[in-house]
Formats: structure tokens, sequence, C-alpha cells
């Protein structure tokens, strides 16, 4: 299966795009875990998307597209993968398209949150190294501050200051809230599901929409 997860920044597509791959034995690609992975072993691309992404722009279509072709070539995404973050522009969904040809996208899950709540999210927000996700009310760890899986200590993205939030918001709705309708009128499913919520009742949302 080849999914799109898409919905604004803090909709919990990382939280549960994660969750929908494990189901379906699928590797989960990021390209914000990826660019994010580049800045802190401060490759060139890194160097080149560090600044973009904390103000919360868009890293340049050329960088991601060539970065995401790479990974989908990788062996394990040949029966099918989660995006999650890509694509982000018509630029990019047109570029992905060409690669996969139109009809080998399964469905696009769209996940709704408003501004406001997206904003409380972010800012409760705490990441380990290896990107394992949590939020201080909602979805804490075990001890508080460790990443439950590898004992990482957790720390604030660059990126969720509020301002950068806000930023990103409208980045969102200028450049990416567009694929759904480029994607709707390719003929693409595009399965809306409710991001508030329990994250389990969420999971068995989007599962059961895609009937998996
Ligand atoms: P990226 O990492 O993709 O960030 P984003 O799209 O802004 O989305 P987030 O990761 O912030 O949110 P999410 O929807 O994954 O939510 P999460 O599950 O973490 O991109 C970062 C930057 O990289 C971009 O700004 C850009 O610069 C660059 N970039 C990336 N891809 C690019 C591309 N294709 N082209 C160009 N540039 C690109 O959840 C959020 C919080 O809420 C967590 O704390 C979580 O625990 C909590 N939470 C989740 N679900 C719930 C729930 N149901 N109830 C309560 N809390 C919840
Ligand atoms: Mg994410």
């Amino acid at each position: 299966m080849k999914l799109l997860f898409l919905g604004p920044p803090g909709a919990g597509k990382g939280t549960q795009a994660v969750r929908t791959a494990e189901r379906l034995g699928i590797p989960h690609i990021a390209t914000g875990n990826m660019l994010r992975e580049a800045v802190a072993a401060g490759t060139e691309l890194g160097l080149l998307a560090k600044e973009v992404m904390a103000r919360g722009d868009l890293v340049s279509d050329d960088l991601v597209i060539a970065m995401l072709e790479d990974r989908i070539a990788r062996p394990d995404a040949a029966t099918g993968f989660i995006l999650d973050g890509f694509p982000r522009t018509i630029a990019q969904g047109e570029a992905l398209a060409e690669r996969l040809g139109d009809e080998a996208l399964d469905g696009a899950v769209y996940i709704g949150v408003e501004d406001d709540e997206i904003v409380r999210r972010i800012s409760g927000r705490r990441t380990c190294p290896n990107q394992h996700v949590y939020h201080v009310d909602d979805n804490p760890p075990e001890v508080s501050g460790i990443c439950d899986v590898d004992g990482e200590a957790l720390v604030q993205r660059d990126d969720d200051a509020e301002h950068v939030v806000r930023n990103r918001l409208l980045v969102y709705r200028e450049q990416t809230e567009p694929l759904v309708e480029f994607y709707s009128s390719r003929g693409l499913r595009i399965h809306p599901v409710n991001g508030l919520g329990d994250l389990d009742e969420i999971e068995a949302a989007i599962a059961a929409t895609l009937d998996i």
C-alpha cells in the first residue's frame, strides 16, 4: 500500500503514521525527520535546510524531491510506504506522480485539527534524537523528560516556538493545503479523519477508513 498522510503541522501525522505503518509492515517516510537527521549530522543538505526549517519555511523542492526519490528507491519501500510531510507543494505532488505513475497511490489520510489546538499541542511536544514523539500532558513518557523507547533525553524542536508555528500554519495554508484539491481532482481517495481525541481511537478510525 502506498499512502500519504496530509494535514497541518501538529495534527498528529507523525504519531498516527507510525502506528499505521506498523500495522501494515511498511516504512514510515517522514521528510521532516529525514531533514532533522541531516541537520544533526551536519551534512551539506542539513546545512542548507537548518535556517529555513528554524523559520518554519519550506526547504527547496529540488532538494526535498531528490531526497525523497532516493528514499523510496530503497528495497524496503518496494511494496509500499507511508509518506508523512511529503508532498508539501504542488511541484512535489507533480514530481511524485511522475515518479510513481498517477494510479500508484492508494489513498491519502487527511488529519484535521483547529489552529489553537495545534499551537497547544506543538508547545507541549517533546522529541528524542531518534524522533520518538511525546506530549507533556496528552502523551507523556513514563519517566518525565526521558524517551520510553531508547532512554534518550527529550528536547523541544527548534521550530516549535509559537511564532514559528504560526508561520508554519501560514505556509501550510498557502502551499500545502492546495494538494487536497490537486489529489481530489486526480481521483485519489482522500480519507478525512478527525484529529481530536484519544490516540488509540484515532488510530482505529484510520484503520477503519482504510479497511486494514
Ligand atoms: P515536519 O517535521 O513534517 O513538521 P510538520 O508538518 O509541521 O508537522 P509536525 O511534525 O509538526 O506535526 P505532526 O502532524 O507530525 O504531529 P505530531 O504527531 O508530532 O516538517 C518540519 C519542517 O521540515 C518544515 O517546516 C519544513 O521546513 C521542512 N520540511 C519537511 N518536509 C518538507 C517538504 N516535503 N518540503 C519542504 N520542506 C519540508 O503531534 C504533535 C504533538 O501533538 C505531539 O506532541 C503529539 O504527542 C501530540 N498529539 C498527537 N496526537 C494527539 C491527540 N490526538 N491528542 C493530543 N495530543 C496529540
Ligand atoms: Mg511530524
